[in-house]
């Protein structure tokens, strides 16, 4: 089964058949809606990742029942939707961008299953290649302007950042910046889980947009986008090949001390 975490403006569980609805226990909590339909011959559980009703904030997600939910349920493959702010200047508000590393500025979110071992996975390839190269290809299929690569800066939320932050995360090699990609890309690895994200940019990062951020403007953004989204995410769903030939599903191998 794939997954699918659907972030602001994708909570419409009407892009699938045959949904129906389950929720999943699991040792952090019931996830309480997780839609399970088809696309095409595939199924997909989906999970709208601030709810159905847009109501769980960036810093309050339970991302380890998200994960472990999916994982229940039999998934293998997430793909992850995601809205977020241009740091780097070629980008602008529209384009797309299948990010290949993260970087990690939450704080106090609890982001491993691992809390009474010492596991440490690797994500040198935190974004599984063989999904970013399907991802890659459908959004280029559907979209004008999209880029193959990209460094996600996550921070903490729910505020937008400052222009000064935003400087240094441009220094410090940052593409794009939202709010919700850590420790989710984290807990999918730790999961054995490959995991690939399609970032939606929104608007320019603080201090390079010419005007103050409005949440209002990221939703229009996504809402303006959201019709193409949906068909880069059913190609993907659909074009995804069933064998796993990359290293995640081995990624706790050596990861115990
Ligand atoms: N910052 C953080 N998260 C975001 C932004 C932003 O500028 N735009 C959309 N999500």
């Amino acid at each position: 089964m794939l997954g699918l975490i659907g972030g602001t403006g994708i909570y419409d569980p009407e892009m699938f058949e045959d949904t129906r609805v389950e929720a999943v226990p699991t040792p952090y909590g019931e996830v309480p809606e997780v839609f399970i339909g088809r696309v095409g011959d595939r199924e997909v559980a989906f999970l709208p990742r601030h709810g159905r009703d847009h109501s769980v904030p960036p810093h309050r997600v339970n991302y380890r029942a998200n994960i472990a939910a999916l994982k229940r349920l039999g998934v293998e493959r997430v793909i992850s939707t995601n809205s977020v702010g241009a740091i780097n200047r070629e980008m602008r508000p529209g384009d797309v961008v299948i990010p290949d590393d993260f970087v990690d500025f939450t704080r106090g979110r609890p982001s491993s299953f691992f809390d009474h071992e010492v596991v440490h996975v690797d994500v040198t390839d935190a974004y599984c290649p063989e999904v970013r190269r399907p991802l890659l290809a459908a959004a280029r299929k559907e979209m004008d302007r999209v880029f193959d690569g990209g460094t996600y800066v996550c921070t903490e939320g729910p505020r937008f950042e400052t222009p000064a932050e935003i400087r240094i995360l441009g220094t410090l090699g940052g593409d794009i910046v939202g709010m919700v990609g850590v420790p989710e890309v984290v807990l999918a690895r730790e999961a054995e889980m490959c995991y690939g994200a399609i970032c939606t940019v929104t608007n320019m990062a603080a201090g390079i947009s010419e005007h103050r951020l409005t949440a209002t403007e990221v939703v229009e953004m996504v809402r303006r986008n959201e019709a193409t989204l949906r068909a880069v995410v059913a190609e993907v769903l659909e074009h995804l090949p069933l064998e796993r030939g990359c290293r995640c599903r081995n990624a706790l191998k050596g990861a115990r001390m």
